[in-house]
């Protein structure tokens, strides 16, 4: 019996090549290689798409939530809480601004970042709180919207995972001072190589974001600041419109998915994800909670059957070298260290079949531990 594979990533891109071959000639005949025109296009569509005021479109997720860090003028003596519970680059983006990275656990229904130690957490150094809308489900907004404006702090929205995803019918990235998207290729809008973007409502944030990709360069060879070089290529501008126009058909396509698999999917070991009254989400990923420390035996029985599962995170990111190294240890958070024993990501993209979703759920319900 053939694969059911974690995620094929070709099935997507070979429907589109014809399309995207046609916008990279363009991009070649108008020698529009670093930014220009074509990214331009997609930064007004992005940010109407998101129903923000600006979209910047820079070299990667990572590049946008530094940026936002640098735009915020935090550095070093300041403090910025941020889940464990998400990929690595949450937290590099204090940490390469020379602040500290204060974690906060998980609830352990919603698995999204704790408001209430958030607020524990909050010292007279804080400066921000960056949300992750983990696996595309939403954050409480609220909660977190409303703990930041008492506290006198930024929120910052990371919403590498959750292109498309909705709170009270508001896109992800346009609740706080910021968001920060990635289009790494296997995002829900992923480009053909590496990109991100930060959105934004507020004028003069943009504009300083826009000069800092670009080398704090306002005017050709004057720099006034410290810049980077975190511009996005014409290329990716280019592949990133024509998948735009695709969004929410497979962010659709992912949550009948998800319906076909919370509906379907019947084991004493397998718990879901929790998602917050008025959002909806978009299933960058669906894992589930595995208990009773069937985690390994289940993912082992799936693979017996041909099925590809995935594990995030399986250390998380308080438990990482450098993070050890500033002090943090086991016991920690014992929300997020929990889960990070029983998490298993069944496979999700939007080309997969009926009858490959339905192969994943009776493997899933025929294992009896
Ligand atoms: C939650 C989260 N934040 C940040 C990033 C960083 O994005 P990039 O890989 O484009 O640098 C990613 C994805 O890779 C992510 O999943």
């Amino acid at each position: 019996m053939s694969r059911v594979p974690f995620l094929d990533l070709s099935r997507q891109s070979s429907r589109l090549k014809e399309e995207v071959l046609r916008a990279i000639g363009n991009v070649i005949d108008d020698n529009a290689f670093s930014s220009g025109p074509y990214v331009e296009s997609f930064e007004r569509e992005f940010a109407s798409y998101l129903g923000a005021k600006h979209v910047v479109a820079v070299n990667s997720g990572t590049s946008a939530l530094h940026l936002i860090m640098r735009a915020l003028n935090i550095g070093p003596g300041d403090e910025v809480i941020i889940p464990s519970w998400t990929f690595i680059a949450t937290a590099w983006a204090p940490v390469y601004v020379g602040a500290k990275p204060v974690f906060a656990d998980i609830d352990p229904e919603t698995w999204q970042i704790d408001p209430e130690d958030v607020e524990r957490k909050i010292t007279d150094r804080t400066r921000a709180i960056i949300g992750v809308h983990i696996y595309g489900q939403v954050f409480d907004v609220d909660r977190l919207g409303e703990i930041a404006r008492r506290r006198g702090i930024y929120l910052v929205e990371d919403a590498a995972q959750s292109h498309g995803a909705l709170w009270k019918g508001k896109k992800t990235g346009t609740h706080g001072v910021a968001g920060a998207f990635s289009f790494y290729p296997t995002k829900n809008l992923g480009s053909m190589g590496e990109g991100g973007a930060v959105s934004t409502d507020d004028g003069e944030m943009a504009s300083r974001i826009r000069m800092l990709r670009n080398h704090a360069s306002p005017r050709r060879y004057e720099h006034v600041d410290v810049g980077y070089n975190m511009r996005m290529t014409g290329f990716q501008g280019a592949v990133l419109s024509i998948k735009l126009r695709y969004l929410d058909a497979w962010n659709n396509r992912r949550r009948e998915i998800a319906r076909m698999y919370r509906e379907g999917i019947r084991s004493p070991f397998v718990e879901f994800q929790k998602e917050y009254p008025g959002s909806a989400g978009v299933y960058h990923i669906f894992a589930v909670r595995v208990r009773d420390r069937m985690r390994d035996g289940l993912r082992e029985h799936l693979s017996r059957r041909g099925i590809g599962t995935g594990i995030y995170y399986p250390i998380p990111v308080h438990l990482q070298k450098p993070f050890r190294e500033m002090g943090w240890r086991e016991g920690d958070l014992p929300e997020t260290e929990r889960l990070s024993g029983e998490i298993l990501a069944l496979p999700m993209f939007p080309e997969m079949t009926d009858e490959e979703v339905k192969r994943v759920i009776d493997a899933v319900n025929d294992f009896e531990g």
